[in-house]
C-alpha cells in the first residue's frame, strides 16, 4: 500500500477553518483583529509595502474608479484601500467601508477624511445594503477568511449594480500562500476554482491584475482580479 506523503504546503497550510466550527473562528479572526495583530497591520502594511502596492492597483491603468458614485470597500480593516479610493475616485463619491471588527473600523476612522468614508460594522456574509446599489467594490484579502467564498461573492454580487466591477484580492494556494494563511490564519484558494464560483455569482473574470511585472513573473501577490457584474441574460451564456 503506498501512503502518500503530504506536500510541504498542505503541512504549513492554517488549519484553524476546518479546526473550528465556523462561529468559532469567526469570533476567533474578530478578536485576532481586534487585538494586537489587528493593531500591527498598520505597520506590516508598511514593512511588506502593501500599502504602496495597494495604491498601484487603484490607478487609472489598474482598478479605475472613476466615474463610480457608490464605492464600497468590503472588510476594510485600517482602511487601506479606503485611503486610495479617497484620493482616487471623483469628488462626489459616496465611499462605504464596512468590517467586522470594531477595532478595525475605529482605526480605519482615525485614518482616513471623516467626510469622505461612511464605516458600518457588518459581516461579508450578510450585508446590511439593497440590492444592486454599488458602481465598484473593493474586497482585499477577505475572502479567505470563510470557508465557502461563495457565501461571500454571493452577497457582494447581490449588492452589485449590473455592469458594475470588483476588484477582488485573495491568498492563492501557492507556497507563499500557505505561508500567508498560516500568519493570518485563514484558507488559500486555487484561481481557477475561484473563477468558477465569481461565474456561479454572476460576476465576469475580466482581467488578473498585478502588484508589478516581478510579481507577475514570479507568480507573487496571491489572486487580484478585476471582475465586472453580469446581467442574468448574459450570465447564463
Ligand atoms: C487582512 S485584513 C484586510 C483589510 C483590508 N481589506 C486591507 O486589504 O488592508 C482582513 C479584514 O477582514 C475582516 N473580516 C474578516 N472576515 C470578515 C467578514 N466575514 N465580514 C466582515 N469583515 C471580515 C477582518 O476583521 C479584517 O479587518
Amino acid at each position: 500500500m503506498s501512503t502518500k506523503r503530504p506536500s510541504l504546503k498542505s503541512v504549513i497550510k492554517s488549519k484553524e477553518l476546518q479546526r473550528r466550527s465556523f462561529g468559532d473562528y469567526r469570533r476567533f479572526i474578530q478578536n485576532q483583529y481586534d487585538g494586537l495583530p489587528g493593531a500591527l497591520t498598520k505597520w506590516t502594511g508598511l514593512v511588506t509595502g502593501h500599502k504602496s502596492l495597494a495604491g498601484r492597483l487603484l490607478r487609472p491603468s489598474g482598478f479605475d474608479v472613476r466615474g463610480c458614485k457608490r464605492i464600497l470597500d468590503a472588510g476594510c480593516g485600517n482602511g487601506r484601500y479606503s485611503h486610495f479610493l479617497v484620493r482616487r475616485a471623483d469628488d462626489d463619491a459616496l465611499i462605504t467601508a464596512f468590517d467586522y471588527s470594531q477595532r478595525m473600523l475605529q482605526r480605519a476612522r482615525r485614518n482616513l477624511p471623516r467626510d469622505r468614508v461612511s464605516h458600518v460594522a457588518a459581516d461579508l456574509t450578510r450585508l446590511p445594503y439593497a440590492d444592486e446599489c454599488f458602481d465598484a467594490i473593493v474586497c482585499g484579502w477577505v475572502l479567505e477568511h470563510l470557508p465557502d467564498a461563495k457565501a461571500g461573492l454571493s452577497e457582494l454580487s447581490r449588492v452589485l449594480k449590473t455592469g458594475g466591477k470588483m476588484l477582488l484580492l485573495t491568498t492563492e494556494d501557492t507556497f507563499n500562500g500557505a505561508v500567508c494563511s498560516r500568519l493570518f490564519h485563514c484558507r488559500t484558494y486555487n484561481r481557477s476554482e475561484l473563477k468558477q464560483v465569481c461565474a456561479e455569482c454572476q460576476l465576469h473574470w475580466y482581467r488578473e491584475l498585478w502588484f508589478s511585472k516581478v510579481h507577475r513573473f514570479f507568480h507573487l501577490g496571491g489572486i487580484i482580479v478585476e471582475l465586472r457584474k453580469l446581467a442574468p441574460s448574459q450570465a447564463n451564456l
